[in-house]
């Protein structure tokens, strides 16, 4: 499974980028707005990080709009994925970009079906968004499962990206589900590293070896 980081933020890419695991970084304009950025600009920073899929996505409502914004945002570099909203427009914007060979990450999915409709149009990647159906009290990872089925059983190439993580246990169920990309906010990255076992077994070779030192000194 690939991992990508969910952050605009250029500090936290890079600390994530130095791991050497990293496969690509979503960005959204809520989280780009933080950044206090031009967004193209801040798109530009970020692709000169990390070698991977950037996804920057499109303000526009209309199908016009976001075809002539995803042109743009490709331009910016060819890591770009241009990220468009699950609407009516935005269905249309994908096949139209597809076209011209320009890789779309479908947002805001909530639905198997929007899903499907997403990878009959030629969609690189879709987005559903775990952690927001969760806070519902609905099982998000239940629409990840359901989406790589459907994908499976009629062998579309569009990827499922489990987006929306809010803890190490979507990252694992992601994973089982067979979502081929998990992007993390930081701070859920960070703390997949870590075990209590690792660190107690750790402490326990390194307090062994110093005493055998000190013995053999
Ligand atoms: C994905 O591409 C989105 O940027 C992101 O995962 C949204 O997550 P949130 O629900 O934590 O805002």
């Amino acid at each position: 499974m690939r991992i990508y980081i969910d952050s605009a933020n250029l500090e936290e890419i890079q600390q994530a980028a130095d791991f050497g695991i990293i496969d690509g970084v979503t960005t959204n304009p809520s989280l780009i707005a933080k950044e206090g950025r031009d967004h193209h600009d801040q798109i530009r920073a970020i692709c000169g990080i990390l070698d991977g899929d950037i996804s920057a996505e499109v303000v526009s409502t209309d199908t016009e709009g976001m075809v002539a914004e995803g042109r743009d945002l490709a331009k910016i570099h060819d890591s770009v994925v241009v990220k468009i909203p699950l609407i009516r427009d935005g269905i249309k914007a994908v096949g139209r970009l597809a076209s011209e060979g320009i890789r779309t990450n479908v947002t805001l999915c909530f639905s198997p079906l929007q899903a499907l409709l997403a990878a009959k149009a030629g969609a690189y990647l879709i987005s559903p968004f775990i952690g927001r159906l969760d806070d519902l009290s609905q099982d998000g990872m239940d629409l990840v499962r359901e989406i790589v089925k459907i994908y499976d059983n009629y062998g579309y190439s569009t990827q499922v990206l489990a987006a929306s993580a809010r803890g190490p246990l979507h990252v694992k169920e992601a994973a089982l589900a067979g979502a081929h990309v998990c992007t993390l906010p930081y701070k859920v990255f960070d703390k997949v590293f870590d075990h209590p076992l690792t660190e107690i077994g750790l402490e326990k070779f390194l307090a062994d070896y110093r005493r055998s030192m000190m013995v053999h000194a």
